[in-house]
């Protein structure tokens, strides 16, 4: 029987028909805390739903409701609030293999992204540079330095509370060695980098919406052999070519060429929407 079912099974009686067939689907687990999403029309009976959950789901020890989206320059969730169970929403949530502590009511982590945060350290060689533009609490770098043998990550975070985290992060995994935390905006902060040396194998440009501002100052870290670009954005499944096509444009008119290697769509982000990454290598022309 699929979890839906089982809620619905534990709420006969307590809700009509019209409720019940409203009960999600899922819900977000992170660390032992479930995140549901509920239909407006079951918000007046939140919390006893949140106790069903607690009660069938054995692992879990509070349930928290989600009811706005991720917003802002630093990708904030709007409004996530204790329904039920122990009231404490920082977590230790553990994904393929690293652990990631956080503030969920204050710090987006997307399951809509566990794929890519998978994937990009299958890319990874032995040695590489990498420069995490938007590093978050580490969604990508930490998956990197685990699975993958780079000499050295650095992150740039800009927003201090997701920096405390992911300094903390960088600790709890013992990456000290490979990943270097770097607090302040990226656009600057890459032309520090190259400025004093560094090329990166690889750039990871991950932010909403695609950080078509930034790409000049990343392009100064490219190497002479070539480096990698990972550029995100939202596209239209149509016409999801334009948003290679404005990093191109900007490669070119400052003396790069570009070659795409992949892309990925990442996940649904609204009617015809996706998350979509490309990878480009870029070489000066
Ligand atoms: C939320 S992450 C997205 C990571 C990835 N796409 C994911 O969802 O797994 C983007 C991060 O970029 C940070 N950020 C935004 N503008 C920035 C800037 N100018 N410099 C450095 N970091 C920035 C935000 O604070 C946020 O932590």
């Amino acid at each position: 029987m699929g979890f839906k079912d089982k809620l619905k099974n534990a709420l006969v009686g307590i809700l009509t028909n019209e409720e019940l067939s409203a009960l999600p689907r899922g819900f977000q687990t992170i660390g032992d805390v479930a995140i549901i999403k509920l239909n407006s029309i079951l918000l007046e009976k939140k919390n006893l739903i949140a106790e069903k959950y607690l009660e069938l789901l054995p692992s879990i020890n509070s349930v928290y409701l989600n009811s706005g989206r991720v917003k802002g320059q630093f990708r904030t969730p709007e409004k996530i609030e204790y329904l039920v169970g122990v009231e404490n929403s920082v977590v230790k949530h553990k994904e393929h293999g690293v652990l990631y502590k956080f503030d969920f009511t204050k710090i987006m982590f997307s399951m809509g992204n566990l794929s890519e945060r998978k994937f990009l350290a299958t890319l990874v060689k032995d040695g590489e540079t990498i420069v995490d533009m938007f590093a978050g609490i580490g969604y990508f770098s930490l998956p990197i330095a685990k699975h993958s043998k780079p000499k050295r990550i650095y992150s740039i975070e800009l927003n201090p509370e997701s920096f405390k985290y992911l300094t903390e992060n960088i600790k709890l995994n013992h990456f000290e060695d490979i990943i270097m935390p770097i607090n302040g905006d990226s656009k600057e902060e890459v032309i520090e980098l190259s400025q004093s040396g560094v090329k990166a194998d690889r750039v990871i440009m991950g932010v909403f919406p695609a950080p078509k501002d930034f790409i000049r100052e990343a392009l100064t870290l490219t190497k002479v052999e070539g480096t990698v670009y990972h550029y995100e954005g939202i596209v239209d499944k149509e016409k999801y070519l334009a948003l290679f096509d404005e990093f191109k444009e900007i490669a070119e008119t400052s003396d790069f060429k570009c070659d795409l290697l992949g892309k990925r769509f990442v996940k649904s982000y609204g009617p015809r929407l996706y998350h979509a990454v490309f990878d480009i290598k870029v070489y000066k022309k």
